[in-house]
């Protein structure tokens, strides 16, 4: 049983193949070509924390393949409050046949999965958000063609999109810069992981963004306080007051440099709206590719034997 809960667990040539297989499928749906591979299959979707694309991306992606989603929010308390996260997986498990999880902590994620009997998706834990960057690299290789030796330079912090965008980056061989402020960088565990992951990694952490971005092709921000650190938001705007994207620092990258947020954005903290809302950012078709991407991720999972049930 394969799952999508890290990119630690998927190998460089098949990410390749579900980028290929997305945008096939999004080129195919813009033609009209619409075959529905997981017709009677059904999707459930588990958040502990709120999601607009995420969870709408899923549940159109699913409804595009033919099949269908029942979402089952857990903002009320976490997976594991009511009944343990073994019986709620197993339980379930027998009514649907992949589920995503959006959860406070990936631990969550990797329980449901040892005891769940289906396919587990990552829609965002404290430590990554896969999905998120497959739909990314989707989205540069629209803008680039091919994205081997591009630079992509996320401002900010050590969070879960830069976690997975560095990984991803090592697996289609771009550059992955992260300017990001003492404190705030990758951990050393994180980044032995990557380094055991995929020894040719070309990561780098500088902590000044105006250094960092003059060799970037993209220049990503996400915000600085990521949900479930509510509580460290004052030290946190103190931190990264000097790493909002503005049009200033765009303007030391490149010029066909491009802008990207996984959004929700706060306009005025991590990056400017003239950045944001201006002709270098590319942040809603790369919003639109989160669909793209997780159909890839979907068809993979079901079909072709991975989603088969253990009887
Ligand atoms: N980027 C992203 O995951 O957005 P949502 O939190 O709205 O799902
Ligand atoms: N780092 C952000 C991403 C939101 C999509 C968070 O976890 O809140």
């Amino acid at each position: 049983m394969r799952h999508f809960i890290d990119l630690y667990d998927w190998s460089a040539n098949e990410i390749a193949e579900l980028l290929a297989d997305a945008r096939q499928m999004k080129n195919d749906w813009a033609k009209g070509v619409r075959p529905l591979p997981l017709a009677g299959r059904i999707l459930g979707l588990v958040f502990e924390k709120p999601s607009l694309r995420t969870r709408v991306s899923f549940e159109s992606a699913m409804a595009h393949l033919g099949g269908q989603s029942i979402f089952l929010s857990a903002t009320d308390g976490p997976i594991g409050k009511r009944e343990s996260v073994s019986d709620f997986a197993r339980t379930l498990s027998q009514f649907i046949d992949v589920v995503v999880l959006r959860v406070f902590s990936q631990k969550t994620v990797e329980m449901f999965a040892e005891h769940g009997d289906i396919p587990v998706i990552n829609g965002l834990s404290d430590l990554s958000h896969p999905c998120q960057a497959l739909g990314d690299i989707l989205t540069l290789q629209e803008v680039f063609g091919d994205v081997k030796g591009r630079t992509l330079v996320f401002v900010g912090d050590c969070n879960n999109v830069s976690r997975s965008l560095a990984l991803i980056c090592a697996k289609v061989g771009m550059k992955f810069v992260l300017a990001a402020p003492k404190g705030y960088g990758f951990d050393n565990e994180f980044l032995h992981s990557l380094a055991v992951a995929e020894p040719n990694n070309h990561t780098v952490e500088i902590t000044d963004p105006s250094e960092a971005v003059r060799q970037a092709d993209a220049v990503y921000s996400d915000v600085f306080t990521s949900m479930g650190q509510e509580a460290e938001t004052q030290k946190r705007m103190a931190a990264f007051k000097d790493y909002q994207v503005t049009q200033r620092l765009m303007a030391l990258a490149p010029a066909h440099a491009k802008y990207m947020h996984c959004l929700p954005a706060h306009r005025g903290e991590e990056v400017q709206a003239e950045v944001i809302d201006g002709p270098q950012s590319v942040v809603f078709p790369q919003a639109g590719n989160r669909m793209h991407g997780q159909k890839a991720v979907l068809k993979r999972l079901l079909t072709a034997g991975m989603g088969t049930r253990r009887v």
